[in-house]
C-alpha cells in the first residue's frame, strides 16, 4: 500500500462526493468506497499484512480517510435532502394545510386586568408576594379568626380536602404568612386564584381571582386606606371615578368596610349594570384586627395597617362593559379575541 494510492482515492471520491446530483448517485459512491468491496476498506483490510513497524501509521491514515469519506458523504446526503424539499425538488409537495396568514395569541382579559392593576400598586411602591392555592383551615379561615362554627364561614362556602387543606376561599391567607415572616413596614399586593362553592351567576363564578392588598406601619389609619383604594380606581377606571366605603363585617378587619366605585357605564347616575344604584361592590377592606396581629407576632400597640381584597373579574366586567362574569371563563374565542 503506498501514500499516493490513498491521496488518489480521497481526491477522486471527494470530488465525487462534491459532484453528486440524487441519492442513488450518493449510494453508489458509498458502496463503491466504504462498501463491502470498496476502495477504502480493501486498503483497510490489507493494513494486517504489513509490516508491524508500518501498521500503526498505515491503519491511522487509513482510518482518517474513512472518516473523511464517511463525513463528505453524511453531509452531501443531508445536502440532497433539503434540496428536494424545496420548490421543485423531488420530495416538494402543496401541502394545503399550511396556515397562510400567522396570527398571534394575546393575554386573557383577566390577566391583562391583573397586570395593570399591579402596575398602579408597584407605581405606590408595593411588593407582588405569591401564595399558594391550596390552603390549611388555619390559614385560610382561623388565623383570620373564622373559626369553624363562626357564621362568617358560611359567607365563603368551600371544596374541602383531605387533612384540613381546601383550596383558598380568598386571599387572605397571604396576609398571615407574610406578617408571620415579616416585621413592618410591609406593603404588598398578592393575586392569585380562589374557589368558591357558589351557584354561579351573572355575577358569580366557582373559581375567580383575588388581589389582596396590606399595608401595616406606625400610625396608618382609615383615611389611608381609602386613599389607596381612590388612587386605584382612578388609575384602572377613569381619573373621575368615584369611591364609597360602605360598613360592613368580616371577622380580621376591624372596622371593615365594602368598597363599591361609580358605575363606569352611566356615571352614578343608575344603569342595568349596577342595579340602579349608581355604584358596583368591588371589594371587601378594613383596619387589621388587633387579634390578627397577635397571631403572628406583630405589637398592635405600636403597629396599625390595613387590608383588602377585591376581585380583578369584577373590574373587568365594568371597565371593557362585560354584564356576565362567566363570559370569561367560557372557551369562546369570539369573545375573548375582542380584547
Ligand atoms: C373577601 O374575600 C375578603 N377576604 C376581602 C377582604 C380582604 C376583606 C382583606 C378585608 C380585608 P368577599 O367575599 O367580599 O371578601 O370577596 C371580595 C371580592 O371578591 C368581592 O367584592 C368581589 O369583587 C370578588 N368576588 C367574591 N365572590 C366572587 C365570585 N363568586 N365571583 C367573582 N368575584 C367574586
Amino acid at each position: 500500500m503506498k501514500q499516493p494510492d490513498l491521496a488518489t482515492i480521497k481526491s477522486e471520491a471527494l470530488s465525487a462526493i462534491a459532484a453528486v446530483k440524487t441519492e442513488t448517485e450518493l449510494r453508489a459512491i458509498q458502496v463503491k468506497y466504504l462498501g463491502r468491496k470498496g476502495s477504502v476498506t480493501e486498503i483497510l483490510r490489507q493494513i494486517g499484512g504489513l509490516p508491524e513497524a508500518k501498521r500503526a501509521r498505515a491503519g491511522a491514515t487509513a482510518n482518517a480517510l474513512r472518516n473523511q469519506v464517511g463525513q463528505a458523504i453524511a453531509a452531501a446526503g443531508q445536502r440532497l435532502r433539503q434540496e428536494s424539499l424545496k420548490p421543485g425538488g423531488s420530495q416538494a409537495r402543496l401541502d394545503l394545510t399550511v396556515p397562510t396568514k400567522l396570527t398571534f395569541g394575546h393575554l386573557h382579559p383577566i390577566s391583562r386586568m391583573i397586570q395593570e392593576i399591579l402596575a398602579v400598586f408597584q407605581q405606590m411602591g408595593y411588593e407582588i408576594i405569591d401564595g399558594p392555592e391550596v390552603e390549611t383551615e388555619w390559614y385560610n379561615f382561623e388565623s383570620l379568626l373564622v373559626y369553624a362554627d363562626h357564621p362568617a364561614r358560611d359567607m365563603q362556602d368551600t371544596f374541602y380536602l383531605e387533612k384540613g387543606n381546601l383550596p383558598r376561599t380568598h386571599t387572605s391567607g397571604v396576609q398571615v404568612r407574610y406578617m408571620e415572616a415579616h416585621q413592618p413596614p410591609i406593603r404588598i399586593l398578592s393575586p392569585g386564584k380562589v374557589f368558591r362553592n357558589e351557584d354561579e351567576d351573572p355575577r358569580h363564578t366557582w373559581m375567580f381571582h383575588q388581589i389582596e392588598g396590606l399595608v401595616v406601619d406606625e400610625g396608618i389609619r382609615l383615611s389611608d386606606l381609602k386613599g389607596t383604594l381612590l388612587t386605584m380606581m382612578r388609575g384602572i377606571l377613569t381619573p373621575d371615578t368615584e369611591i364609597r366605603l360602605r360598613p360592613n363585617y368580616f371577622p380580621y378587619t376591624e372596622p371593615s368596610v365594602e368598597l363599591d366605585a361609580t358605575c363606569i357605564i352611566c356615571h352614578g347616575k343608575g344603569c342595568k349594570t349596577c342595579s340602579g344604584t349608581g355604584w358596583i361592590e368591588l371589594g371587601g377592606a378594613g383596619m387589621v384586627h388587633p387579634q390578627v396581629f397577635h397571631n403572628v407576632g406583630i405589637d398592635p400597640t405600636i403597629f396599625s395597617g390595613f387590608a383588602f381584597g377585591f376581585g380583578p373579574e369584577r373590574i373587568a366586567s365594568i371597565k371593557y362593559q362585560v354584564p356576565d362574569l362567566r363570559e370569561f371563563w367560557r372557551p369562546n374565542l369570539r369573545f375573548l379575541e375582542q380584547f
